[in-house]
């Protein structure tokens, strides 16, 4: 069968949760000798469990938990994994399995095959854990284990410290790993980037093949539907990063469409603009992409006006980033040229500098302009001790306000929406009333939003973008035509 991708699923190196590992020590080791604290103890994780459905046949699909899939990259539920600080040595526990789980879910494995498959020092199972440790243990009194226990500045949730039987024959410390373990995954190893590759890779792919595809009279579900299709036939990607975001007409402006109440059920209109917000993880590494287009392949005066208007912005940031950059800085960068573009397109009048200090630009994109990426779209470490989260519009919705470091890899996704729920009470207010042209507003009734999003790696010196698909308005209009992807000499002109 001829493929329609020119992607292989790369094989996944086991050498980069070992990696992880180290890396994780070697943070560990060097946050205990600056605490004056002692150099041993027992990194200590419990993975995710499979959910079932209350009295049905029906089994969630199970995705390992983010943390034990960084350090240990297990698929399976049901795993404990230790990492004792002093020696490096790494151990799994698997559960005991039942004799009849080898009659409905296959052979049992034996434990030498998740030592194997995981490279890790030795694997025992899970009711060994208390003797396991103890008989491991070089120190004296109970053994210390490190627990995962911190909150998600993204949810707000907190991360679950393990449960086990025996736990009370230890001493345990919740406050140390957490913040370390997410510090290390903020910047990516090589290893770690070829997959957020290759899952940026297949689903551009995938969104081009979308792109092409796309008609009038078809549901949004359907474009998710070629999305999926796209990256888990070509890319083995059988998890998403996040629900598709299929949005058209006016639901580009809701910005978690697609939901269990909004499930991307809408018939496409002539004329309607689609934002779809569409990424494929492979192998626990995600990707987060958005692609906005006409959905009759020729885009209109106004959409034009918006589309471009974040292009620039978009681009404008790229140029920008580099180490040491500030990305509330990149945030206003993003607002200030959208902003710019609407005072040119006679949508704004007035100073956009003025603008900017009654924050307008929140108005128009009320989400931050982009976030870390990794083993969760929305990395965390966004906001480490010490950071403070800023308080204005928009700029408090930013998942980060770091300044960028080499390694990291955040997405880039300024927008421009037409929220009534934002727009009237703008239009409305005396602070900021005088910079609209009401009339010229009153166009864009209906109009939803544009959304551009690329996953950028930061270098050395610049950056790059992970992402590859068609973004000027000559590239998609060729595309969604039949021009291939990348584009040849002939569909550019050029010769
Ligand atoms: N797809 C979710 C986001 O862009 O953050
Ligand atoms: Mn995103
Ligand atoms: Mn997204």
């Amino acid at each position: 069968m001829a493929s329609l991708s020119s992607l292989t699923p790369p094989t996944v190196p086991v050498e980069l949760y070992v990696t992880n590992r180290e890396k994780l020590l070697s943070s560990l080791r060097h946050h205990l000798s600056q605490s004056s604290r002692p150099i041993h103890g027992i990194v200590f994780l419990q993975g995710g469990e499979e959910k079932n459905r209350y009295d049905t046949d029906h089994t969630e699909l199970f995705r390992q938990e983010s943390f034990f899939a960084y350090l240990f990259g297990v698929r399976e539920p049901g795993f404990y994994g230790a990492i004792d600080i002093a020696t490096g040595k790494s151990v799994l526990f698997a559960p005991r399995l039942p004799a009849e789980y080898a009659v409905w879910l296959g052979e049992i494995k034996p434990l030498s095959y998740f030592k194997e498959r995981y490279m890790v020092s030795s694997v025992f199972y899970s009711d060994e854990i208390t003797t396991v440790l103890h008989d491991e243990y070089q120190g004296s009194g109970k053994p210390l284990l490190f627990l995962l226990h911190g909150v998600n500045t993204d949810s707000d949730l907190f991360s679950k410290p393990a449960e086990f039987q025996g736990i009370d024959k230890f001493d345990t410390d919740l406050t140390t790993l957490h913040p370390v373990l997410t510090e290390c995954r903020v910047t990516k190893s090589d290893l770690e980037l070829s997959l957020i590759q290759f899952a940026n890779g297949i689903s551009s792919e995938a969104h081009v093949e979308v792109m092409r595809k796309v008609r009038v009279g078809m549901y949004e579900y359907q474009l998710e539907s070629m999305f999926l299709h796209h990256t888990y036939m070509y890319g083995g990607c059988r998890h998403c990063s996040y629900t598709c975001i299929c949005a058209t007409g006016e639901n580009s402006g809701v910005l978690h469409y697609g939901h269990a109440a909004a499930p991307n059920d809408r018939t496409l209109e002539d004329g309607d603009l689609a934002l779809l917000d569409m990424g494929a993880e492979y192998n626990f590494y995600g990707s987060d992409i958005t692609c906005s287009y006409p959905v009759n392949g020729k885009f209109s005066s106004d959409q034009a006006l918006i589309y471009n208007a974040v292009l620039e912005a978009h681009n404008a940031v790229i140029s920008t980033m580099k180490p040491g950059v500030s990305w509330v800085d990149m945030h206003k960068l993003a607002e200030k040229v959208i902003l710019e573009s609407l005072k040119r397109g006679s949508i704004l009048v007035g100073n956009v500098d003025d603008m900017m200090v009654e924050r307008l630009g929140a108005v128009f994109m009320p989400h931050g302009l982009g976030h870390l990426l990794g083993i969760d779209t929305h990395d965390p470490g966004g906001y480490p001790k010490g950071l403070e989260r800023p308080k204005e519009p928009g700029l408090r919705s930013l998942r980060t306000a770091r300044e960028l470091q080499e390694g990291m890899v955040i997405t880039v996704e300024p927008g421009c929406y037409f929220i009534d729920a934002l727009l009237v009470p703008a239009m409305g207010s005396s602070n900021t009333t005088k910079f609209f042209n009401h009339e010229a507003v009153s166009r864009f009734k209906g109009f939803g939003g544009v959304r551009i999003e690329s996953d950028v790696l930061v270098m050395d010196t610049g950056c790059k973008n992970m992402t590859k698909v068609p973004r000027e308005i000559s590239e998609i209009e060729a595309v969604m035509a039949g021009a291939p992807w990348p584009l040849d000499k002939a569909s550019t002109g050029k010769g």
